[in-house]
């Protein structure tokens, strides 16, 4: 199959909206990361996109809608679910809720909650309004991969898999969706993203956050999103995360573990790239919303120079930062060091 890489003006949108409708792909872009689309009540379409991805067939999808009117089509919405609508859509916050009917059970991998979001991208939003159906859509790379934040690197993963890429340009805010389970008592985040716990918690009074977000699953625990049991954002190089309060200190184990390996390179904040003399680095930008920008193009382009080993600088947990956190960590699965 010949994959097209379109600008997504008015009639690339149009020319997508169709594709979907007929049961097939398309590639587009959000704010967090470019998605892969198919028709979310078309159980045809949605095993399509698993075997795009080469996804495991116990981990649901998203799915997107143009707006927050006729949502109750798709699931039940409650009052909580209702308020963070009206304050966060369109936007990267996706709400999981128990599921309608007409969600067909491959789209939500058999469970009895759908995860719905409004993207904040006009393009996102225009082709799904020409699409006529809620649109189904993971992270449009392989699985393992890290996200694509632009429409090149969704075409390095789906070339010749998928009829149309959609570009919109590079992803604002590089990070996927935080999700947020809205079925019980109190939110909680299952995946961080963009829209932090604080401002979830000022909204709606209270937010959790699932332990998980920031350790490996323990031993017999149940995933509270099955996404969580899967090795995400995995880069070809061994990765090792240095955090701490000092940034000498971090520099001097992040140097330290960069001179005892061959083929390193260093993942660090702008503002201490000085520290690390003439070795390899990547910017990971001067604060947690530029590393959320940043990380998964630099994952990319450490394994496209063959880089066998990536020593990482780590970010402050807090706002944005957990998101930034929570994919390094995945990546460097959990090889986290605390100086
Ligand atoms: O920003 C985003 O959310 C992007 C763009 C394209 O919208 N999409 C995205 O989709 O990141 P994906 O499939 O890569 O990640 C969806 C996550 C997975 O971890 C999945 O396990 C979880 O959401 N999820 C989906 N439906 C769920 C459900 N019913 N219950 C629990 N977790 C769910
Ligand atoms: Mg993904």
């Amino acid at each position: 199959m010949l994959t097209q890489l379109l600008w997504a003006d008015d009639t690339a949108i149009r020319v997508g909206g169709e594709l979907i409708a007929e049961g097939k792909l398309v590639g587009f872009p959000t704010e967090t990361v470019y998605g892969l689309g198919g028709n979310a009540l078309d159980a045809e379409a949605v095993r399509a996109i698993f075997a795009a991805k080469g996804r495991p067939a116990d981990n649901p999808l998203i799915v997107h809608v143009a707006d927050a009117e006729g949502i109750d089509a798709f699931c039940v919405p409650n009052p909580t679910a209702e308020r963070l609508m009206e304050a966060f859509w369109p936007g990267p916050l996706t709400l999981l809720l128990p599921k309608k009917e007409v969600i067909p059970d491959v789209t939500t991998a058999g469970l009895g909650t759908v995860a719905l979001r409004c993207p904040k991208h006009p393009a996102a939003r225009a082709l799904i309004r020409a699409a006529r159906v809620p649109v189904a859509a993971p992270s449009g790379n392989r699985s393992g991969r890290p996200s694509p934040t632009t429409a090149r690197h969704m075409l390095e993963d789906m070339n010749g898999l998928i009829p149309l890429i959609l570009d919109g340009g590079p992803c604002s805010v590089g990070v996927e969706s935080t999700v947020l389970d809205v079925t019980g008592q109190v939110p909680v985040i299952l995946r961080p993203g963009e829209v932090t716990r604080e401002q979830i918690a000022e909204t709606v009074g209270d937010c959790r956050v699932a332990g998980s977000v920031m350790r490996p699953l323990r031993e017999g625990e149940a995933a509270p999103s099955p996404g969580m049991k899967h090795r995400h954002y995995a880069p070809k190089g061994k990765m090792t995360v240095v955090r701490g309060r000092d940034a000498e200190k971090v520099a001097a184990r992040v140097r330290e573990l960069y001179d005892a390996s061959e083929n390193a390179c260093i993942l660090c904040h702008l503002d201490h790239m000085r520290l690390y003399g003439d070795r390899r680095k990547e910017n990971l930008g001067a604060d947690p919303e530029e590393g959320a920008h940043l990380l998964f193009a630099a994952l990319r382009k450490m394994d496209d120079m063959g880089v066998e080993r990536i020593i990482a600088e780590g970010w402050d947990e807090a706002g944005v930062g957990l998101a930034v956190m929570n994919r390094m960590a995945r990546a460097a699965a959990f090889d986290m060091e605390e100086v």
